[in-house]
């Protein structure tokens, strides 16, 4: 893929992993274009961050629909009308349906705050000060119809220092998600990343587990 990416953002709050991407743009880094900022919750700072960048924006909310499939049949219409290469999902706090994510085959991506397949779902910088891991970290992944499961693209780890809390923890995630997230749709971009099935390529090399990523 040597052309511009274009993507769609769907985000429920801060949008701070979309700022990411939106300051990689303008610095060159990446090459792309983002068509739209959707978000299920009117409040959320991620709009405002869409707004402030003149970036096309608006708030489906979920509680206008009478189940998630009707809501995510709305979803589909208006990424289609977009032509987008891919959905960034970023910090969006619904459940995509399976109807959602077999109408976009891998072109749905995720970032999650752990070391998947550990810790899918919410709360995990509690999980791992409970478990008193050693280790934390983010994971870039496809989605697919599972909780937190499609297949890894690639991760960044960090190391837990005694006496950190959740808010520490989230802090050290935040910058690793920053760096890896705009680093990953790059690597799209330029087409060094492919996927088939649910291979992932990377640089001619097929990744299982997916690849580590350093600053
Ligand atoms: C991030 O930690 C991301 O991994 C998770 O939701 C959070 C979103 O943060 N999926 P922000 O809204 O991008 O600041």
């Amino acid at each position: 893929m040597n052309k511009n990416l274009s993507l769609a953002i769907l985000l429920s709050g801060n949008g701070s992993n979309f700022q990411a991407i939106v300051d990689s743009i303008d610095k060159g880094q990446l090459k792309a274009a983002i068509k739209i900022v959707i978000s299920n919750n009117k409040n959320a700072f991620g709009l405002k961050r869409a707004k402030k960048h003149n970036i096309k924006n608006l708030c489906i909310d979920h509680k206008n629909f009478a189940d998630r499939e009707s809501y995510d049949q709305r979803l589909i219409e208006i990424i289609e009308q977009e032509k987008v290469d891919f959905i960034v999902l970023a910090g969006f706090m619904r459940i995509l349906g399976s109807n959602f994510v077999r109408h976009f085959p891998n072109k749905i991506i995720n970032i999650h705050p752990s070391l998947l397949p550990k810790y899918p779902g919410l709360n995990t910088h509690k999980k791992v000060l409970e478990n008193k891991d050693k280790e934390h970290g983010v994971t870039v992944h496809l989605v697919d119809e599972g909780l937190d499961s499609g297949p890894i693209i690639g991760f960044m780890k960090i190391n837990v220092e005694d006496e950190e809390k959740e808010n520490d923890l989230e802090n050290k995630i935040h910058k690793i998600e920053h760096y890896i997230y705009p680093k990953i749709l790059s690597e799209f971009q330029e087409g060094k990343i492919t996927t088939a099935g649910n291979k992932i390529r990377i640089d001619d090399v097929f990744y299982k587990d997916g690849k580590e990523y350093f600053i």
